[in-house]
Formats: C-alpha cells, sequence, structure tokens
C-alpha cells in the first residue's frame, strides 16, 4: 500500500521516515519532544537485554490496559483491520509487535520526537511497518482513513488533549476504535505539589533535575526500608483514601512522588522520577474528565480500565 495517498499532501522522506511536522510551535510540546529525543536516544543505547525486558513487560501491561485477555485476542483484533497508527510510538516496538502479529496490516508509527528515526533504523526490514516524523494532534491524515488508533501512554504530553483527541477520532474510519490512556489525578497536595514542581523544572537543567531525582529516590528508598506501615483514615476533600498501607507508598500517592523499586534498582528508579517531571506537557484527569473528553471527540464506550497511576480504554467511533 502507498501510504503517501492517505494524507492531504505530498510528504517528504528523511532517513526513510516520512516527515508530516518537524517541530512545534509550542514551546511546552517543542520541550517536551526534546526530553523524549533523549530519553529514546539513552533508552536505545542500553543493554539489549534491559530493553527487551521493558518490553516485554510493557506489551503485557497493554493487554490489560485494553481489555485484550491475551496476545491471541489482540492478534484476531487487529487481523481484520487495514491500516492502523501507533501514535506516539517511541522507539516503535509496539507498532512491531502489531506488524507481527497481523502481517497483512499496514501498520503506521508516528512520534514528535527523533526516536522516529531509532525505530525506522531497527525496524527497517518489516514490510508493512511505517514511521512518520509528526504531531499527532494534527496527524496530516485525510479524514476517516484508519481502523485502529492506539495512543498508549502520550496523550497527556500533548499541547491540549482534548483537541488531540478530536483530531484522532476524525481520522479513524466509522466503526474504528481508539485505545487510550492518561495519567490519573492523584490526591490534591500530590497534585499541587507536582504543579507547582513542574513549573520549576521546566527551567532546570538536566543535571539539577537528575539531581533532585536522585534525592527523591533516596527518600523513596529510606521510607521503603522503614517497613512500616500507617492507617490513614479517609480525607475525602483532599482526595486521600484511607485504609492501611506502606508508609513510603502513602506519602508516594499522596504527598510527593518519590519512586523506589528494589528490583529495578538505584538507577532506574531515578530515570522514573526523573521521567515524571522532566516533560513541560503531562496533564492528569479524573475518570469523569476522561470520559467527558472521550464523548466529546464523538467517540463512544464507557468501559474504563482504571489503576493508581491511570484510566485506559478502548472507545469506537
Ligand atoms: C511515555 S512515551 C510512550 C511511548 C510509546 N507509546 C510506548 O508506550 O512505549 C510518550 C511518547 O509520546 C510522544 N509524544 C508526545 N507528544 C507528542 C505529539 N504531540 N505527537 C506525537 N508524539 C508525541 C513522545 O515523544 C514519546 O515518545
Amino acid at each position: 500500500m502507498n501510504i503517501d495517498q492517505i494524507f492531504k499532501d505530498k510528504l517528504s522522506k528523511r532517513n526513510g521516515v516520512w516527515i508530516a511536522s518537524d517541530n512545534s510551535t509550542f514551546s511546552d510540546q517543542s520541550q517536551t519532544n526534546d526530553v523524549f529525543t533523549d530519553k529514546w536516544q539513552k533508552y536505545s543505547e542500553d543493554e539489549l537485554k534491559n530493553q527487551l525486558k521493558f518490553f516485554e513487560f510493557q506489551k503485557n501491561w497493554y493487554l490489560s490496559l485494553y481489555n485484550f485477555k491475551n496476545e491471541n485476542e489482540l492478534k484476531e483484533f487487529l487481523i481484520s483491520k487495514e491500516i492502523i497508527l501507533d501514535a506516539g510510538c517511541g522507539l516503535g516496538y509496539k507498532a512491531n509487535w502489531f506488524a507481527e502479529l497481523s502481517p497483512n496490516t499496514q501498520v503506521i508509527g508516528m512520534d514528535f520526537s527523533d526516536s522516529v528515526f531509532i525505530a525506522r533504523e531497527t525496524y527497517k526490514n518489516v514490510s508493512n511497518l511505517e514511521f512518520v516524523k509528526g504531531d499527532i494532534a494534527d496527524t496530516k491524515f485525510n479524514d476517516s482513513v484508519l481502523d485502529y488508533v492506539s495512543c498508549d501512554q502520550v496523550i497527556h504530553h500533548t499541547e491540549n488533549p482534548q483537541l488531540t483527541m478530536i483530531e484522532l477520532s476524525r481520522i479513524l474510519k466509522m466503526g474504528g476504535e481508539l485505545a487510550v490512556y492518561v495519567y490519573a489525578k492523584k490526591a490534591l497536595p500530590r497534585e499541587l505539589l507536582d504543579e507547582h514542581f513542574r513549573e520549576k523544572t521546566k527551567s532546570l537543567s538536566d543535571k539539577d533535575l537528575w539531581e533532585m531525582s536522585e534525592q527523591l529516590t533516596i527518600l523513596g528508598k529510606n521510607l521503603s526500608e522503614l517497613n512500616k506501615t500507617v492507617k490513614v483514615p479517609d480525607i475525602p476533600i483532599l482526595g486521600i483514601q484511607g485504609g492501611e498501607m506502606d508508609v513510603q507508598r502513602f506519602i508516594y500517592w499522596n504527598l510527593i512522588k518519590c519512586f523506589w523499586n528494589e528490583d529495578l534498582g538505584l538507577e532506574t528508579s531515578i530515570s522514573t522520577n526523573f521521567d515524571w517531571y522532566a516533560p513541560s506537557n503531562a496533564e492528569r484527569y479524573t475518570k469523569d474528565e476522561f470520559l467527558d473528553m472521550v464523548r466529546k471527540s464523538n467517540l463512544s464506550g464507557t468501559s474504563v480500565h482504571s489503576e493508581e497511576a491511570c484510566h485506559s480504554g478502548r472507545f469506537t467511533k
């Protein structure tokens, strides 16, 4: 299939990647693109075994986020699709997964960071997979050309997530589906601190942000090593849910992001804290706000998968 024909304009190609948009006029989106360009560059230089471990974890998580019982159910779902988009594909491993599961489907991975060049290099021999550098808020696709759009862990990083969702709905065929994920709103004290921090971190150098992330990680580690639980009453006005919980988890979900995971180790834990604060764009939603955004995008369906960190679901045009 000639993917060129489903775009409004004739696209150019650079290093095997179609170029729909090269950069953003919004400073926050531009900063967000730079942060991800850096992140994916570093990631792709990490040991292959660590990358594969991360991809495996992500694929399993994807199945539960979007209500596929197993990989086979995803495969059956994809096989009937002619063209699908991985909107905000990062290193392209999910786009490649879709392409492998459904060899007769044309898969397109789009990202606004330079990760698409790495993705293209990695998967250049996959015949049903193409990469586009572009803004998923202004994809340049014609109306109603795609059967499935997967937008996993991305839309909250775009300049105006509601407008982005309307754009993703525009390019879906009638009856096509959007799989989408947003960050969940946490308790009020954590939200207020995060908002304030993100404003501040916009002007921090990578070195200073890394240092702060390291300090937060050590705080998380020390709290976690207390190995103590605390009985928390429900405090609904502050959005704090009661129960008996580990002290570090209580502080993490309600007050301050101080991620620590012993299995992942120090470096990955620091990166997790760094990645949270690094992008300027990172909106959070309640379940109702998420569903409202879905309705306003001319999509239907109410089945939402919610975890402490996120809301996700598949919705039909
Ligand atoms: C957390 S990563 C998720 C990547 C991938 N979907 C995954 O699940 O591994 C978010 C990605 O969204 C991309 N992104 C952010 N804003 C975007 C935009 N407006 N258009 C396209 N991609 C965007 C970033 O460059 C980054 O690669």
